[in-house]
């Protein structure tokens, strides 16, 4: 809308008006963009350490393996609570000035029963969607010994970390979990009274999307290499397929096409996927410009997967979007359209986020 006003109480937007609206308090957005607030629906921002290195080489041609996701676990199982928990508030700070005004945050980097409780209980501390990912990656003390981890990630560990959770992930993909493995952790889940999530498809076609959608996940993410058959079976399932662009160039992956699932009525989201391995970043921004530069989504399909698809990948009908009855979480863009994120690249374009909570 043009010459719009957003009407604002107890933190909820109550109604969407021509400009010259009353309230009792008026902030002028001087003729900028207001957008919602974005809604990252898959980060990791409970870690120790730096992966640098690993980025440099990657960036020299090494390729990228989810076997780096073990050097993250032993630096983050040395760092106490207190460390922890600070390094993932500044985290999450940066992601707000980035104008994310909601993440979800997934444990991972623990691998046993008591290093994956704490990080659920740190990420609690930040946000109402936990996701216990404690099917990361098998740990060097389980190597060899998949199935056994596998039974202690549905039993004690699910146990000690579902209190603190909303959702379970597991990585289906080759050098984490198989999908007889995933289903079994993701049933596991379920029937704790977790919510599911999958990562999939990101190192190679695989059977995580079409897993995730026999189980009714909310989302699949990743989706790096999707079959023809994988986007039939998103676009007849409410699972979202979640573009994670900034870990395609991380990672030197190639891009997915995000115009054919689009086009074939798939729901879609884009998220940071912030961690110190496939993709160190909380710029939204930068994700609608790879999203839109590579992905071939249009400016305002980027910006809807970032937002109100974000929300739909969590199954929150009150984050990402200005409507009545939502969260009063709106930013204000230092630019007269949303357009900008992809015309003026790298360029900070958010002036300010106004927060319901
Ligand atoms: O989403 N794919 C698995 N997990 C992360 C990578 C984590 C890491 O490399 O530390 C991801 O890309």
């Amino acid at each position: 809308m043009r010459d719009a006003a957003l009407v604002i109480e107890d933190g909820r937007v109550v109604a969407v008006e021509r400009a010259g609206a009353q309230g009792d308090e008026r902030i002028d957005a001087g003729g900028r963009c207001v957008i919602p607030g974005f809604v990252d629906s898959h980060t990791h921002l409970v870690f120790a350490g730096d992966r640098a290195d690993e980025f440099a080489a990657r960036m020299a041609g090494a390729p990228y393996a989810a076997g780096g996701i073990r050097v993250t676990t032993d630096a983050t199982r040395a760092a106490s609570d207190e460390e922890l928990l600070a390094l993932a508030r500044s985290r999450a700070a940066e992601a707000r000035r980035a104008g994310i005004t909601h993440l979800e945050i997934k444990s991972g980097y623990g691998l046993d029963v008591e290093n994956e409780r704490r990080l659920c209980e740190i990420a609690a501390q930040l946000t109402d969607d936990v996701t216990f990912l404690g099917a990361h990656v098998v740990p060097t003390e389980y190597e060899g010994r998949a199935d056994d981890y596998v039974d202690l990630v549905c039993g004690d560990m699910l146990a000690a970390c579902s209190p603190h959770a909303r959702w379970i992930d597991v990585f289906c993909e080759t050098g984490a979990f198989d999908a007889d493995q995933s289903r079994r952790i993701l049933e596991a889940g379920r029937a704790a009274g977790l919510g599911l999530r999958v990562h999939g498809n990101q190192l190679g076609p695989g059977p995580g999307a079409q897993l995730a959608v026999e189980l009714g996940a909310a989302s699949v993410d990743h989706c790096t290499y999707l079959t023809d058959d994988d986007v039939d079976a998103l676009a007849a399932s409410d699972t979202v397929a979640t573009f994670l662009p900034a870990t395609d160039f991380s990672t030197r992956q190639p891009y997915p096409d995000a115009r054919r699932a689009i086009d074939a009525g798939v729901g879609v989201a884009i998220a940071t996927n912030c961690n110190p391995g496939s993709s160190y970043t909380t710029s939204m921004a930068f994700c609608i410009a790879l999203a839109v530069r590579d992905l071939k989504m249009t400016a305002q399909e980027a910006l809807t997967a970032a937002t109100l698809g974000g929300a739909n990948a969590l199954r929150r009908d009150d984050l990402g979007r200005l409507s009545p009855r939502a969260r009063a979480d709106a930013v204000i863009l230092d630019a007269p359209s949303y357009t900008h994120f992809v015309y003026r690249p790298g360029v900070p374009l958010i002036a300010h986020a106004l927060m319901s909570r």
